[in-house]
Order: C-alpha cells, then sequence, then structure tokens
C-alpha cells in the first residue's frame, strides 16, 4: 500500500509453490500486495502435481492470497486466474510469469514431445496469462484504479535464464522458451507502455530445487553449483519488490540478472557494426574480406553463464 495508492495492490505470481516464486510472493504480500499463488506443484520435469506444495506455501506469506492448484500452461487457467484476482480482489496490478519446467536433451536427441511441453509450459503460458490479464490493466489505466491519481501501478515480470541469452547446452527446448520469454517482455513493454503497465525480465541465479540436481561434469560445474547453493532466492524478490514499486514506475523493456547482492543490466541486441556494399551486389569473396575485419573482433563469444559469471557471489 502507499499514501499515492491507498487500494491495495494485486499480483498474480506462477510457480508460487517454491523456490524463486514461493520468494516472490513471500516479498510482495510483505509489501502489502494480495496475492493469488498459481502451482500445480509438479515434478521438475512437469509430471505428478501436488497441491499440497502451494497450500504450504502460502501460509508463510504475511497478507491475503488465494490458490490456484491446476497448470497454468493453457488460455483457459489464465482465464480463471484472471477472474479469481479480480473476484476475489477486485483487480489486478502485477503479474510475475515464473513457473517453468526443465526437459533437458541435447539438440541432436531432444524430442518433440519434450520441446513442445516445455514451450507450451515456460513461454506460452506467460503469453495466455498476459493475454487475459492486460485488458483489465488497460481498464485500470484507463479509470485511474485507486487513489484518483494516474494510474501507474501495473507491472508485468517474465522470470527468464541466461540459458535464453547465452544459451546452454542440453536446454534447446528451455533456453528457447527463456529466449521467447525476452521477446514477449519487449513487445508487451511496447504494447503496454501507454497505459503505464511496465514489462521487464529478470535472469536469476538462486538456490532452489533445480540447482540442487545438477550433477557436475566437470570441475568448473561442480564450482557453478557450490556457488548456486550459496545464493538465497530471497534476493531476486527484493529486486522484483523494487520494480513493482512506484520507483521503478519508468522501468520497462529491460533485461537484468540478480544474483545474490548483485544485480546486472544487460545488453539487448542491437547493430554494433556495419558493412554496406554501395554500388552492386556482394560477392562471397568481398563478403570474406569485409566480415574478416569489420564483424569478427566483435563477435559474440560462444560461451555460457558458466564463463560469464565465475566469480563468487555476492551475499
Ligand atoms: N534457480 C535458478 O538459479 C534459476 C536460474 C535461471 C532461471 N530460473 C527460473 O526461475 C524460475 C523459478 O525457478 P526455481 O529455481 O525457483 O524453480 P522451482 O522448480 O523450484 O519452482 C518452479 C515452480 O513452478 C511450478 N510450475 C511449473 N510449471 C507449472 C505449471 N504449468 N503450472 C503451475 N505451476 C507450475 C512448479 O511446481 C514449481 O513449484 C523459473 O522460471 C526458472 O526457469 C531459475
Amino acid at each position: 500500500m502507499s499514501k499515492n495508492n491507498p487500494q491495495p495492490r494485486v499480483g498474480i505470481v506462477t510457480g508460487a509453490g517454491r523456490g524463486i516464486g514461493l520468494a516472490i510472493a513471500k516479498e510482495l504480500s510483505t509489501q502489502g500486495v494480495s496475492i493469488v499463488a498459481a502451482d500445480n506443484g509438479c515434478d521438475i520435469d512437469g509430471s505428478q502435481e501436488n497441491h499440497i506444495i502451494v497450500e504450504e506455501a502460502v501460509k508463510q506469506l504475511s497478507g491475503p492470497s488465494r490458490i490456484y492448484t491446476r497448470s497454468v500452461a493453457s488460455p483457459k487457467a489464465a482465464e480463471e486466474l484472471v477472474a479469481m484476482a479480480i473476484g476475489e480482489f477486485g483487480g489486478i496490478d502485477m503479474i510475475i510469469n515464473c513457473a517453468a519446467i526443465l526437459r533437458d536433451g541435447l539438440i541432436f536427441k531432444g524430442t518433440s514431445e519434450d520441446w513442445e511441453i516445455v514451450i507450451k509450459n515456460n513461454l506460452s503460458s506467460a503469453f495466455y496469462l498476459t493475454r487475459a490479464a492486460t485488458p483489465m490493466m488497460r481498464q485500470q489505466f484507463k479509470e485511474n484504479r485507486g487513489s484518483g491519481e494516474a494510474y501507474n501501478w501495473g507491472r508485468i515480470l517474465n522470470i527468464g535464464s541466461t540459458a535464453g541469452l547465452y544459451g546452454n547446452f542440453g536446454q534447446a527446448n528451455y533456453g528457447s522458451a527463456k529466449a521467447g520469454l525476452f521477446g514477449l517482455m519487449r513487445i508487451t513493454a511496447l504494447e503496454m507502455a501507454r497505459s503505464n503497465v511496465t514489462c521487464n525480465y529478470i535472469a536469476p541465479f538462486a538456490h532452489s530445487r533445480v540447482t540442487d540436481i545438477i550433477e557436475p561434469a566437470n570441475d568448473q560445474q561442480a564450482e557453478y553449483k557450490n556457488r548456486a547453493l550459496k545464493v538465497s532466492p530471497s534476493h531476486v524478490a527484493r529486486f522484483v519488490s523494487y520494480l513493482c514499486s512506484p520507483a521503478a514506475s519508468d522501468v520497462t523493456g529491460q533485461v537484468f540478472g540478480v544474483r545474490g547482492r548483485e544485480v546486472f543490466l544487460f545488453s539487448q541486441p542491437r547493430p554494433i557494426e556495419t558493412i554496406v556494399q554501395m554500388d552492386q551486389d556482394w560477392s562471397i569473396d568481398e563478403f570474406t574480406v569485409a566480415v574478416d575485419k569489420t564483424f569478427k573482433k566483435k563477435f559474440t563469444k560462444l560461451e555460457t553463464d558458466l564463463e560469464a559469471f565465475n566469480t563468487e557471489p555476492i551475499i
């Protein structure tokens, strides 16, 4: 709650039963946000639902909450979630798209079934929910929901991954879904700006059941796992809470990373060099010379976050 907007805000957090999603739900709850906590309690690969997980989780929240225990990966679920937020709490101010599963496999071994399930679960679910909620968010802006001052509370956050930005071995489906969440974020930010709804992307690093199951294949991965185990998801939640605060009403369209008390702003793909042939089409030889001379020194390295974030986290 805030003196600028006395009406309690309402947030839908997917994946709120565990890990980073639960940390975010707890943090927003302490900030006075009424929470719709959506989590079907599935295993890491999306199988085996367990509704007790989210029922138990919301006991840790300090404010009002409702739970949604079915999978969020369908248009119907998205509509039900939005109806729940509006019916129970009167509006919808924040969406945190955090639910995700993993079905890893190298590109030459991955199955179509795993691809489709992961894309639907980790990317389409965010689209369904954003599509279902944004009409209400636009309407709230038009009606100045809250104190009567200009409404600027709308927040959408896509919890992504460095796997979608750098790539990662064995994560074609997961990384592609997370890269898709980047595009979805940019387009949502553009389209919702006129309704004062922000949309951002966070690549988190935090200890959760996902980091617990990493089986290091070499010393570098073992070090990575040890570092990851030290980092509480509460740090991600603190930054989410900032992004959802009035202070961040002009922060939109950005890609952040959070690892402990380090917060990173990522660059976004833009042309960084140009080669041009003014009067005739390029020949292969001309391309070879120009690419070698102008592009190669600026190529993006083939590295993963293992190499890019190989320092001790600050916790
Ligand atoms: N932990 C990390 O270091 C890390 C790194 C990169 C990205 N992430 C991302 O952060 C987010 C949270 O990850 P985490 O590590 O806390 O994972 P987690 O497995 O602990 O939590 C994910 C939650 O989402 C729920 N969920 C998954 N699919 C669902 C569905 N269809 N419907 C309802 N609930 C569903 C699961 O039941 C689980 O409780 C994910 O988007 C993940 O990809 C985490």
